[in-house]
């Protein structure tokens, strides 16, 4: 990636992810901020302080999870990453995802939600348990925007709370019971939408 000069963003550093390629779950954000560009880690800012507790407060390590952006270089004034940044950077997500092979995939906030779900709607879906190829995602709020209002700090919460149980769930043979949560009370359903990302 660092010799690839296609890549868009070229001013900023690249922050490309740590943690275990042999993990069972991957975080995957947005973008990296300030803080990310300066020490060339993802979430180490205060979004990342959050993330970071939660994920120890399950009882589990920092170091046996893996955390990284959909966009591997910071946006000018930490703005939204666009469409084509998003495809730029695209295969090596891609890359990472296919080496890492998690059991579940937890996109952050709804830009990376959509990159898996295109169709989902970040405060109706975080919290559900999908299946897209042969990967369980299970999305959650952006810890940037559970740190804006104790309502979404909740949400967070309560669905970082849940991902042992949809651990169990997977790691079950029984995978229709985890394909059941799908939304089924919204036309079209996600399932018949979603595209084809790997
Ligand atoms: N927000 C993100 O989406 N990613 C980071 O790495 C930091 C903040």
């Amino acid at each position: 990636m660092a010799d690839d000069k296609n890549l868009p963003l070229p001013e900023s550093n690249l922050v490309f992810g740590e943690g275990n390629p042999d993990c069972d779950v991957l975080f995957i954000g947005e973008a990296p901020g300030f803080n990310e560009d300066k020490e060339k880690r993802p979430f180490v800012g205060r979004a990342g302080q959050l993330l970071r507790a939660g994920i120890r407060e399950l009882g589990w390590r920092e170091q046996d999870v893996y955390i990284t952006n959909i966009v591997k270089r910071r946006p000018p004034e930490n703005r939204d990453p666009n469409e084509e940044e998003i495809a730029s950077y695209k295969p090596y997500l891609a890359k990472q995802i296919e080496i890492i092979n998690p059991k579940i995939i937890v996109p952050l906030g709804r830009f990376s939600m959509n990159y898996f779900l295109p169709l989902a709607k970040i405060t109706r879906d975080q919290g559900k348990l999908f299946k897209v190829k042969e990967y369980f995602i299970l999305p959650m709020l952006h810890p940037a925007a559970a740190l804006r209002g104790t309502g979404a700090m909740k949400m967070f919460k309560e669905t970082f709370a849940k991902l042992p149980n949809a651990l169990l769930k997977v790691n079950s043979d029984n995978f229709e019971e985890a394909k059941s949560e799908e939304p089924t009370t919204k036309k079209p359903k996600l399932e018949d939408v979603q595209a084809k990302l790997f």
